[in-house]
C-alpha cells in the first residue's frame, strides 16, 4: 500500500513476507541489493528486529517518532526477512511521526517495510497523488492496491540515516543527509562522520544517480536561460519562468515544496521539450540534505 509518512509516502508491505517484499522491488524496479527500511510503531517493537547498544537506544528516545533511521544490527530472530535485508547483517530501522502511518503499524503488530513510493531513480512522492501518478496504468491495481492520503507531507525529504556501531568508540556515521538536520544531532551532542561514496561503509542506494526528473537539470543557477524552467530560492526572478521554492527564502519551506515543485516542473519540461534550472540554495540546515538530493538528481544529465 501507499503509506504517508512526514517525509515522503512509502510503498509499504509486510517486511516479514519475502514474497510481498519481492513485489514492491519489482514494482518499484528498485535493484535487489539495495535493502528496505523497516518501520514500527516504537522502541518496543524495533528492539525485535535490530540490536540496540545504549547509544542506539539514547538516539531513538531522543528522535522517534521521527524522521531518523538507525542502521543497526540485525536481532538474531528478526522478523524482517532477508531479501528485504538486501542478505546484510544490518537492518536499517524507523518509526515514522505520521499518525495514520503509526495506526497503521499499530494494528498490523508485524514491521512494514516501505521504500519511497516512486519508481526507482524518480522524485520521490510527497502526496498520495505523487504515487498514483507514479504507478499509473501497468502496476496500479496490481502493485498498490491502496494508496492511504494523509495529505502532503509534512518534511518533504526522506529520513535521515545513521550507522550506529555496536563499538561506542567507532564515529556515528552518517548514510543520508535528511529531515534531521546535521544541527540537531550537534545540539544534542552527537559527532559523526558522514559517509563518503565508495568508502567502507555506505547506504547501498546512496551510491546510484537518484531523485531525478527526466528533464535535463542545471544546478546552482541564478540567470535562467531561454527554453528553462526555473526553481527559484525567494522570489521568481523577472522574466523567469517557473516557481518558488520559498518566496521568503526559508529552508524548512523549500524542503516541503521540493519535489512537488520538482514533480509539476518536470512534466512541463517534458511536455514542452525544455530543461529545468535549479537556483543556489543555502547549506544551512535542511538546505544541506536538499542540495544532496539536488547534486543526485542532476548527476550525469548536467
Ligand atoms: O523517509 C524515509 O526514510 C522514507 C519513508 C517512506 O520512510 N523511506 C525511504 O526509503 O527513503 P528508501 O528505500 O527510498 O531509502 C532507504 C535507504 C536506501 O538508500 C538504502 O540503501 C538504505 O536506506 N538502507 C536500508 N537498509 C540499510 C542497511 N542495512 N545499511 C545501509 N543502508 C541501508
Ligand atoms: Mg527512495
Amino acid at each position: 500500500m501507499g503509506l504517508p509518512t512526514e517525509t515522503v509516502y512509502g510503498l509499504a508491505c509486510d517486511g516479514t513476507r519475502p514474497e510481498a517484499v519481492a513485489g514492491v522491488f519489482a514494482a518499484k524496479a528498485r535493484p535487489a541489493f539495495n535493502p528496505l527500511i523497516a518501520h514500527v510503531p516504537g522502541l518496543a517493537a524495533a528492539q525485535a528486529v535490530g540490536r540496540f547498544c545504549a547509544r542506539a537506544e539514547a538516539l531513538a528516545e531522543a528522535f522517534w517518532p521521527g524522521p531518523l533511521t538507525l542502521v543497526l544490527e540485525a536481532a538474531p530472530d528478526t522478523p524482517v526477512c532477508e531479501l528485504a535485508r538486501a542478505g546484510l547483517a544490518t537492518v536499517a530501522i524507523r518509526v515514522p511521526a505520521h499518525p495514520v502511518a503509526l495506526a497503521v503499524l499499530e494494528a498490523f503488530g508485524r514491521p512494514l517495510v516501505a521504500p519511497s513510493a516512486n519508481r526507482s531513480g524518480y522524485v520521490s512522492p510527497t502526496t498520495a497523488g505523487h504515487v498514483a501518478a507514479d504507478f499509473a496504468g501497468v502496476e496500479l491495481e496490481r502493485a498498490v492496491p491502496v494508496i492511504l492520503d494523509g495529505g502532503p507531507a509534512q518534511a518533504g525529504l526522506e529520513s535521515t540515516i545513521l550507522r550506529v556501531p555496536d563499538d561506542p568508540a567507532q564515529p556515528l556515521v552518517r548514510l543520508r543527509k535528511g529531515a534531521v538536520t546535521g544541527d540537531a544531532l550537534t545540539a544534542r551532542g552527537l559527532a559523526w562522520v558522514d559517509a563518503s561514496v565508495g568508502g567502507a561503509i555506505a547506504a547501498p542506494g546512496m551510491l546510484l544517480r537518484h531523485y531525478a526528473p527526466a528533464a535535463a537539470l542545471r544546478l546552482n543557477v541564478t540567470r535562467p536561460e531561454p527554453g528553462e524552467l526555473y526553481l527559484a530560492f525567494g522570489p521568481l526572478p523577472p522574466g523567469a519562468v517557473g516557481t518558488s521554492l520559498s518566496e521568503r527564502a526559508d529552508v524548512v519551506e523549500a524542503a516541503g515544496r521540493l519535489y512537488a515543485s520538482l514533480r509539476t516542473l518536470d512534466a512541463e519540461a517534458s511536455a514542452r521539450g525544455l530543461s529545468l534550472a535549479v537556483a543556489p540554495i543555502p547549506a544551512q540546515g535542511l538546505g544541506e540534505a536538499i542540495n544532496d538530493r539536488l547534486t543526485r538528481a542532476a548527476r550525469g544529465r548536467m
